[in-house]
């Protein structure tokens, strides 16, 4: 699918989209997040890009832990960006009462329209890039990984989070039933519609292995790179460095 044809069918999902994750990861979602900003260690005064932002959960939740980051979200997807900003500015306020108390860290978050592979940034422009459920969207990954490098300054670095496929075999025999026949059902009843769930169920199949993602990360340029598996390996978290 084109970068287009995937972002237009994000845009029809988009205001039932965080339900329906809550509910087919039982919850498990809102903990990923959590844990990738855990593991990014974010400092105050770094500059993030969440690249795939989606509703902007992860920006939110990185503004949340550190509230003197600059962050940008950005996303192909209009419908999407709009549910993300209004869950920075809930109540369309006066210019005026801007930056009152309470919204500072919020306050840090710009969200902008632009495609991933074509980053609308100069190199060097940040110190932290994540991308949570994005890279298995992009139609040439290693394009989507170049892009974060180039914007990342030296000694940035890159978190990657993205659905897996379990390593063992029991997990396997549960969770394998689940995405193939249940998850496209109950995604499709709480989103209404049922193709980006087929298109979640069969781009989590299609996606490579953990191995091959590290390679993909190193061939971008990125050292040293790793994972690390989350409830029972359905998530993986990736990591990579962009040397100094
Ligand atoms: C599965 S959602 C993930 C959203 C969010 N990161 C999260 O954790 O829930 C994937 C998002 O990627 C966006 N997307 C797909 N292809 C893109 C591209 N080439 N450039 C920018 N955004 C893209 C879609 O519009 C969608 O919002």
């Amino acid at each position: 699918m084109r970068p287009e044809e995937i972002a237009r069918m994000f845009s029809r999902i988009a205001r039932r989209y965080d339900l329906a994750n809550h509910v087919l990861s039982l919850n498990r979602d809102r903990a990923w997040r959590r844990e990738l900003v855990r593991e990014a260690d974010p400092k105050p005064g770094e500059r993030l890009l969440d690249v795939c932002t989606g509703t902007g959960d992860i920006a939110l939740e990185f503004a949340r832990t550190c509230p003197d980051l600059e962050i940008v979200g950005l996303d192909l997807s209009e419908e999407m960006l709009r549910v993300a900003r209004e869950k920075v500015h809930p109540h369309p306020r006066p210019l005026s009462l801007r930056g009152e108390r309470g919204e500072r860290a919020e306050g840090s978050i710009q969200f902008v329209r632009g495609n991933a592979l074509e980053l609308p940034f100069a190199q060097d422009s940040f110190e932290i890039v994540t991308i949570a459920f994005g890279l298995r969207n992009l139609p040439d990954r290693v394009q989507g990984l170049r892009e974060i490098y180039r914007v990342l300054s030296p000694g940035g670095r890159v978190f990657i989070l993205e659905f897996s496929v379990p390593q063992h075999v029991l997990v396997r025999l549960i969770y394998l039933p689940y995405l193939r026949y249940i998850l496209p059902r109950v995604g499709g009843v709480l989103s209404g519609s049922r193709t980006p769930y087929e298109y979640l169920r069969d781009s989590i199949l299609d996606f490579p292995e953990r191995a091959q993602i590290l390679e993909e990360l190193s061939e971008a340029g990125f050292h040293p790179v790793g994972y690390r598996d989350l409830t029972f390996g359905i998530a993986t978290l990736y990591r990579g460095k962009k040397p100094w």
